[in-house]
């Protein structure tokens, strides 16, 4: 069991490093979840770890500990509602008045969320050829391994079924030996880039929809702000909000005002 003050260290590390908050009596998935990295790196301790993890030369470490630590779970086509959203609803609307979308999936873990986006664009593309916008699809995240993963455009068994039907598997996908490879229509459309969501975005420019799902929920209310804030900072005016089911922006931001639709609710640009 990990000792109070080296719990309370690895605490302070985690949330200074990338805002995940850890919260009170979670000893057991810190433990739990470096179990492996700690032999691998024949650490005795969480306390021998964190003296590494002080040494600013550890940066190969530091990656290590947050791809440890970072939640990475996603399936195809997540909650469903924001894709058919994005079908019938916003690029129609968008496509009225742009010949060119940007789009960015953060927190974009190992991909399957803005493949999604890019499959939807194709379906759109093949029903509405003459009005279906370009788009860049930019996906970031800051956990090496599931950006790796997402590059790859290669799914085994298991997460291949997670939400995709097999119309949409037999037509983005070709079986390979060891998996399913995305087809290169759709891995071209995104492109990859490790970024913190605690750093700043402005180089990343204007985008006309943002999803940024699953990970505001382990940020502190402060850091939540400053996420919400960056953001919108990056939106055009106008622009559609994507956040998790069971997240809200209301509390953190006067940037956005939700739209609801029966399909679903998004937030827009103020
Ligand atoms: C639960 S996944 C969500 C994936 C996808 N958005 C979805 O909803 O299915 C959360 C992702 O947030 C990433 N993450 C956590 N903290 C982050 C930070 N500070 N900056 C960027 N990404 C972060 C994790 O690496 C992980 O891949």
């Amino acid at each position: 069991m990990i000792d109070p003050q080296d719990y309370n260290e690895f605490s302070r590390f985690l949330s200074e490093c990338c805002g995940l908050v850890l919260g009170s009596n979670r000893q057991y998935l810190v433990s739990s979840r470096l179990s492996r990295l700690l032999s691998e790196f024949s650490f005795a301790s969480v306390e021998e770890l964190l003296r590494a993890l002080r040494s600013p030369t550890q940066t190969k470490l530091k990656s290590r500990v947050i791809d440890a630590m970072t939640t990475n779970e996603t399936s195809w086509f997540r909650d469903t509602y924001p894709f058919e959203m994005l079908h019938h609803i916003i690029l129609p609307q968008l496509a009225a008045t742009k010949r060119s979308l940007r789009i960015w999936s953060a927190a974009a873990s190992t991909g399957q969320e803005p493949y999604s986006i890019a499959m939807v664009l194709n379906e759109y593309a093949s029903t509405n050829p003459l009005k279906a916008p370009s788009a860049n699809i930019i996906a970031t995240d800051l956990s090496e391994s599931a950006l790796a993963e997402a590059r790859s455009g290669l799914y085994d068994g298991l997460s291949i079924v997670r939400g995709l039907s097999q119309e949409r598997r037999n037509r983005f996908f070709t079986t390979v030996a060891n998996g399913h490879q995305i087809k290169p229509e759709i891995q071209r459309q995104v492109r990859f880039q490790k970024l913190n969501l605690l750093d700043s975005y402005a180089a990343l420019g204007k985008f006309d929809i943002v999803f940024c799902r699953n990970v505001l929920i382990y940020f502190s209310a402060e850091t939540k702000r400053q996420v919400f804030d960056g953001i919108a900072r990056q939106m055009e005016s106008g622009g559609y909000f994507f956040i998790g089911a069971s997240e809200s922006a209301g509390p953190y931001t006067k940037a956005f005002e939700v739209e609801r639709t029966p399909r679903g609710s998004v937030l827009r640009r103020i």
